[in-house]
C-alpha cells in the first residue's frame, strides 16, 4: 500500500446519506414476519460481502458463514432454543416471567434461511497486531461483520433476527463446527414486508430506549455536557 494508491474521497448526496441513516434507524430484529420465499444466491452473497467488508483488528477477517437451510437441521437448533428459553426463563424476575413467556424470540423456522456466523480465534496464529493487549477484539471484530450484514439486508428488504438463547456447545455439534471455532450468531433471515418501527421488546413493555444524553460523558467517565457548562 503506497500513497500514490490513496484516492479522493467522494461525497455522498443527500438522498445518499438520507439512505444510510434509513437503514440505520429502521433495521430491526425480525422475528415473526418472514415471508415463506426463498432469498435468491445474489442477495444472500451481496448480504455477506457486506459483512466481509467490515473492520477487522489486524485485518483478521475471523469470520465464517454457514448457511442452513435443511429443515431438519433448523428443528433440531429450534429444539436447542425451547431447551435454553426453559432455562432462561427460569433467571427471569418473577413479575416479568410471564411476559418473558409470551414474547416471540426467534424465527429459526419461519424465516427460510438462517446463518452462523463464527470467528476463528487463531486465523492468523494465537495472537496479533491489535490483540497482544486486547485479546477479544477478534469477537468484536466479528459482531462488526453482523451488524453490516444486518444493515445490508434491511436495505433489501429483507429482515435479520439474531437468537442467542442457544447454548452455544449445542448449536456447534449440530453444525459440526470446530472446538476452536467461536459460535458468534445465529441469524434467521427471510424477505419481509412489514416490520415494528421501533424494536419489538420496546413495543411489548419489556424495555425502553434510554435517552441519549445520559450516555454522552465529556472528557472523563460520568461528566455530562449539562454537568460541564455548569447546568444544575
Ligand atoms: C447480540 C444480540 C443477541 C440477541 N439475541 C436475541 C434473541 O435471542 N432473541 C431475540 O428475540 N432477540 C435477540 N436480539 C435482538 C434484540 O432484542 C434487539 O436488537 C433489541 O431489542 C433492539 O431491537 P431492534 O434490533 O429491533 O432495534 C439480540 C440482539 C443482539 C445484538
Amino acid at each position: 500500500m503506497t500513497e500514490r494508491e490513496l484516492k479522493p474521497l467522494g461525497s455522498f448526496t443527500q438522498a445518499e446519506r438520507d439512505a444510510v441513516y434509513r437503514a440505520i434507524y429502521e433495521r430491526r430484529d425480525v422475528r415473526g414476519e418472514f415471508l415463506d420465499r426463498e432469498v435468491p444466491r445474489e442477495l444472500i452473497h451481496r448480504i455477506i460481502s457486506a459483512a466481509h467488508h467490515a473492520p477487522s483488528v489486524g485485518l483478521m477477517q475471523p469470520w465464517n458463514f454457514i448457511l442452513i437451510r435443511n429443515i431438519e437441521t433448523r428443528e433440531r437448533v429450534q429444539a436447542a432454543f425451547k431447551r435454553a428459553a426453559a432455562l432462561e426463563e427460569q433467571e427471569i424476575a418473577d413479575e416479568k416471567r410471564a411476559l418473558y413467556r409470551n414474547l416471540k424470540l426467534e424465527g429459526i423456522l419461519r424465516a427460510p434461511l438462517n446463518i452462523c456466523v463464527t470467528c476463528d480465534r487463531a486465523r492468523f496464529g494465537a495472537t496479533g497486531l491489535g490483540r497482544t493487549l486486547q485479546p477479544d477484539t477478534d469477537l468484536f471484530s466479528t459482531a462488526c461483520a453482523v451488524q453490516n450484514l444486518w444493515l445490508a439486508a434491511r436495505a433489501e428488504g429483507v429482515g435479520v433476527g439474531w437468537v442467542s438463547i442457544l447454548r452455544p456447545d449445542e448449536v456447534k455439534a449440530i453444525l459440526e463446527i470446530p472446538e476452536r471455532i467461536v459460535l458468534i450468531a445465529y441469524l434467521c433471515v427471510g424477505f419481509i414486508e412489514q416490520s415494528y418501527d421501533r424494536p419489538e421488546l420496546e413495543v411489548k413493555h419489556w424495555a425502553e430506549r434510554l435517552p441519549l444524553e445520559e450516555m454522552i460523558y465529556e472528557e472523563r467517565w460520568g461528566l455530562s455536557a449539562a454537568q460541564r457548562s455548569g447546568a444544575p
